[in-house]
């Protein structure tokens, strides 16, 4: 079986993991400090904060923002819904943006038609290790005085402009769980360009609104604290992170290879001043030769190779019916055509052969 996804743990993970549990500081304690630093090192930033998921990672953002009911958030059309799901459960009005056919990604011209008074965010995703052209929307939140918040989940080591992903916007936040690039099990972590007192203001949000004193509750916080453990294991995966790129690289190189010319599919298009870290290697299948997506999914699964469909599109579910979706023309394109092809360090040349083999033979004509 070729699994979809599967971390690669090489020896730290485990010393870092028995250091922790000896040491008994379990919850909180030295490695948690060591991954904030190291990540914030990785990505000359000032200062990172770890949390216990990329979901809430976002809460936080959004609570320390202090958004209001009703107030409006620019999100993609197509990706990962955290953002917009805590829009909704916070009483805030998720404003969807179409995303672009060939890279998956949110555009500042799509951006754009959807502002309006009550916009007090624009949240862009790195869709599946892919940056988006930051530039334009950079200059369009500056512009219109409107902040970003860039979701780098699936982008943590891709680069635009050889800058990292997660560091143009006034907030980042990344996701540590299992499929991710690295992996904590559960985990994440926010950069901010804010100052000192926003990160107070998020540490403290993060932990039931303590600021310094104990029980002392000055916000109605959260639990969001990522483990100890948790954090071991981070530490590890941090400190090999060069060599899951260079694995990474290599995977994407030779699928490229393999499905550059191969008819009836597209793969993502990776935009030249962009230098990916790809999560997952994404194809829109062109009809004519793969009817339907889907059956390929349990065909390729049948033979022992795990793909995963690509995001639904909000016009596809229930759940975001009052919220605009028409629109979204791209995005629903591309939920309804995308396929996922297995991806992790550990994923071998051979292997990757044999899943192109095997897409081969279920081609139509
Ligand atoms: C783009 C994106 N944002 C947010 C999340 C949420 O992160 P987590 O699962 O760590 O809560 C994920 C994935 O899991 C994601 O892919």
């Amino acid at each position: 079986m070729i699994p979809w996804a599967k971390p690669d743990f090489y020896g730290y993970e485990e010393k870092y993991l028995k250091e922790a549990l000896k040491s008994t500081w379990i919850s909180d304690g030295k490695f948690l400090t060591k991954l904030e630093k190291n990540f914030s090192n990785y990505l000359s930033v000032r200062e990172s904060i770890a949390v216990s998921n990329g979901t809430a990672a976002i809460h936080l953002i959004y609570l320390a923002m202090d958004l209001k009911k009703g107030d409006e958030i620019i999100v993609p059309g197509f990706g990962y819904m955290a953002a917009a799901n805590l829009a909704i459960q916070m009483g805030l009005k998720p404003i969807f943006a179409d995303v672009d056919l060939d890279t998956f990604c949110v555009t500042a011209e799509n951006i754009k038609k959807k502002i309006s008074k009550k916009t007090k965010l624009i949240v862009i995703t790195h869709t599946y290790g892919n940056v988006c052209d930051i530039k334009p929307i950079i200059k369009l939140s500056k512009k219109r005085k409107i902040p970003l918040l860039e979701d780098s989940a699936e982008s943590f080591g891709s680069r635009y402009y050889k800058k990292q992903s997660g560091t143009f916007g006034d907030f980042a936040t990344f996701s540590f769980q299992a499929t991710k690039t690295i992996t904590t099990g559960e985990g994440g972590m926010i950069v901010t360009k804010k100052g000192k007192s926003f990160i107070k203001k998020v540490r403290s949000l993060k932990t039931h609104g303590v600021l310094k004193t104990r029980y002392l509750h000055v916000y109605p916080g959260h639990n969001f604290r990522l483990t100890n453990l948790q954090a071991a294991v981070g530490c590890a995966q941090l400190k090999r992170f060069e060599k899951i790129i260079k694995e990474r690289k290599r995977i994407f190189k030779y699928y490229e290879k393999l499905f550059f010319n191969f008819k009836g599919v597209k793969i993502q298009k990776f935009n030249k001043n962009v230098s990916p870290v790809v999560w997952t290697f994404a194809l829109v299948l062109d009809e004519k030769y793969f009817p339907k997506r889907d059956k390929l999914i349990k065909n390729l699964l049948k033979k022992g190779i795990e793909t995963r469909n690509g995001f639904y599109s909000p016009c596809r579910m229930k759940l975001y019916n009052k919220y605009k979706t028409s629109h979204l023309k791209n995005s629903n394109y591309l939920s309804r055509k995308v396929i996922c092809l297995p991806f992790y360090a550990s994923l071998k040349n051979n292997q990757i052969k044999k899943i192109y083999n095997t897409i081969k033979r279920f081609r139509s004509i």
